[in-house]
């Protein structure tokens, strides 16, 4: 007889979430539960909120009231190395990735490993990358297995993000939070990467969190979206029941002055 496996923690859950900058209500009273295994996009005119809640959730900015859980922990009350601890098991993901440079893309891509290493292990890769062989895969992956050896400072936008999807890799999170990570690229090259992003995360189970201010890449990607808008949910649905009518009014103000980024 199989026996029914018992329920994870949610991924991601806020309850009755409530922050505000001045006279500015920025999340009020918000619940949220993303359980694991879901990719959801998180949307909304620029200004509503969309980072400030990924910082929440980071324990990078403090809720005036209600609570936030990550990976079953709370993020709002862990400090020091506790709360190191829980974002190790995170992946983060940014508009422009913070990849050094100077560096190799394999030395970037193995900075996925950093949280694991010791200090003398950590410079010792970068004379001598340790862990080559899982760079390699995780470049793969990417369609980047050429460039491992390639400095950072010699890859187009586009490749840099696939870097920073190789490095997640390597780093192997059990859920993803990414703020607006495909804000720099071209609509065809956002599409490849969201595509990628989702798909990465999806083959093992993990759950993603990512911020996008365009609606137009949402796509198929997502199982879900989430609308924010005056601090509450606009929308929480698939994004197939995201009526055009429910978009134009999310974007409202913004069309009045100049429109939303295509
Ligand atoms: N630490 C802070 N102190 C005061 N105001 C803040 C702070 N952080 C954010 N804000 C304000 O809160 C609002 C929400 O900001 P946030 O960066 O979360 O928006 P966003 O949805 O991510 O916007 P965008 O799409 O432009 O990235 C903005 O008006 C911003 O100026
Ligand atoms: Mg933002």
């Amino acid at each position: 007889m199989s026996k029914r496996p018992e329920a994870s923690p949610a991924a991601v859950r806020l309850r009755a979430a409530s922050l505000a900058f001045g006279q500015r209500q920025i999340l009020q009273d918000l619940d949220l539960e993303i359980p694991s295994g879901q990719a959801v996009a998180l949307i909304g005119p620029s200004g509503v909120g969309k980072t400030s809640l990924l910082r929440v959730l980071t324990g990078a900015q403090a809720l005036q009231a209600g609570s936030a859980e990550l990976l079953g922990e709370n993020p709002q009350t862990l400090k020091g190395a506790k709360l190191r601890a829980l974002l190790l098991r995170v992946g983060h993901l940014y508009q422009n990735d913070a990849l050094v440079p100077g560096l190799r893309a394999v030395h970037n891509v193995l900075v996925g490993r950093l949280g694991r290493w010791s200090l003398l292990r950590s410079i010792i890769s970068l004379i001598w990358p340790r862990d080559v062989e899982l760079a390699r895969a995780a470049m793969a992956r990417v369609g980047l297995e050429d460039r491992l050896a390639a400095p950072i400072s010699n890859l187009s936008g586009g490749e840099r993000q696939r870097v920073a999807l190789a490095r997640l890799l390597v780093q192997n999170p059990e859920l993803i939070l990414a703020d607006e990570p495909v804000a720099a690229l071209d609509p065809r090259l956002a599409r490849e990467v969201i595509e990628l992003l989702v798909g990465l995360a999806k083959e093992e189970g993990r759950s993603c969190l990512v911020s996008l201010h365009d609606w137009e890449i949402v796509g198929p990607y997502f199982d879900r979206v989430i609308a924010l808008k005056d601090g509450r949910w606009f929308f929480d649905g698939p994004p197939g029941d995201f009526l055009p009518e429910a978009l134009a009014e999310l974007y409202v103000d913004e069309k009045a002055n100049g429109g939303p980024r295509a």
